[in-house]
């Protein structure tokens, strides 16, 4: 680890601080790979996203994961950029379905150019990142990460159908999560490791770390649309807006009397949401405890993402991932 990375850097950017050499190569290669020979609109859209930062996640577990298991070549990089690329591509398209107007601090690609070209400009990434992983010369990593971005679109639609509909459980809210995120967290993670010739048990356990991992994530980023300051740099309370059946109105809705639940039929079910509406869905969180519930959730799927990495080699990396794990669900305070 580098020497300038303070104490009290969070675990990520002390991930990132390991992993420096790498993720320089990564993000030389996402730039030269969003270049387009006949059409300047796809690097512009995707610079704007791309040189907006975002935390890397995806592709440090990538990274993470083949240092991890001893990998002395140069096939990650390849693979972490088209987790990143694959990344970049579902929020273009996230922003456009869920009509965001703020993305990591700045305004959406959707709001500065238009629908279209985050459409077709994420497809271009995708299609990017297919070339990618196809360089490795390895179908094993190609089925894994085909395999997430399958499961990905899934996640989402299925998102869609439930959004509104108060029947929706904890149990279509888990098949959501893992479809949207965890699956990515899962295949970058596991990605990394087959490239480095993991064995069996270390690729379930990769896999497994990434699942619970992304779950944790997911969990406390529905929070964070309730909960979160302005400096995540989205738009709090969309998810209200939208109908959304994240965890705190699941459980919210499953509480109700029946005064709560014409209140929830109406903003959730049918979306007619008044000013006041957003304060009272919190105050029928915090009766309800909500909001701390679905918070101990993430914090059992934290620890079950630790309890996963126990079957790989103890060192720096492994100790990282750990505390990564108690931060995506830590970024809540
Ligand atoms: C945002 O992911 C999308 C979700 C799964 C909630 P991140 O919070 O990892 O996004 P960036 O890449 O850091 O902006
Ligand atoms: C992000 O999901 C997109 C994917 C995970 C594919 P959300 O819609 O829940 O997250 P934000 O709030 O836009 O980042
Ligand atoms: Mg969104
Ligand atoms: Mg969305």
């Amino acid at each position: 680890m580098s020497l300038d990375t303070p104490a009290s850097a969070r675990p990520h950017e002390r991930l990132a601080a390991a992993l420096a050499d790498d993720l320089t190569g990564v993000n030389a290669l996402i730039r030269d790979r969003m270049a387009s020979r006949h059409a300047p609109r796809i690097p512009e859209v995707t610079a704007h996203l791309v040189e907006a930062g975002g935390k890397r996640l995806r592709p440090m577990l990538t990274l993470a994961a083949a240092r991890l298991m001893g990998y002395e070549g140069s096939f990650h990089l390849n693979l972490a950029a088209a987790v990143e690329f694959i990344h970049t591509a579902t929020l273009l398209h996230d922003d456009v379905v869920d009509e965001s107007e703020q993305r990591r601090g700045r305004p959406t690609a959707n709001l500065l150019w238009d629908n279209t070209s985050s459409v077709l400009v994420g497809d271009y990434l995708f299609a990017r990142s297919f070339q990618l992983m196809v360089e490795t010369g390895s179908m094993r990593v190609l089925d894994i990460l085909a395999n997430a971005a399958a499961t990905i679109a899934e996640g989402e639609v299925l998102q869609l159908t439930a959004a509104r509909n108060l029947a929706a459980t904890v149990e279509t809210y888990e098949t959501i999560a893992r479809g949207k995120t965890a699956a990515l967290f899962s295949a970058a993670a596991r990605a990394g490791g087959v490239i480095a010739g993991a064995s069996e048990a270390e690729e379930q356990a990769l896999a497994a770390y990434g699942d619970a991992l992304g779950l944790a994530f997911q969990i406390a980023d529905d929070l964070l649309d309730y909960e979160g300051d302005e400096g995540i740099g989205k738009n709090r309370g969309d998810d209200f807006r939208e109908g959304k059946m994240t965890l705190p109105v699941i459980r919210a809705v499953a509480a109700a009397d029946d005064g709560e639940r014409a209140f929830w039929q109406r903003t959730i079910g049918r979306g007619k949401v008044e000013e006041g509406d957003l304060a009272t869905a919190l105050a029928l969180f915090e009766r309800h405890q909500t909001l701390a519930t679905a918070r101990a959730d993430a914090l059992r799927w934290a620890e079950t993402a630790k309890t996963a990495l126990t079957g790989l080699p103890a060192g720096p990396i492994r100790d990282m991932l750990g505390e990564l794990a108690d931060y995506v669900v830590a970024r809540l305070v």
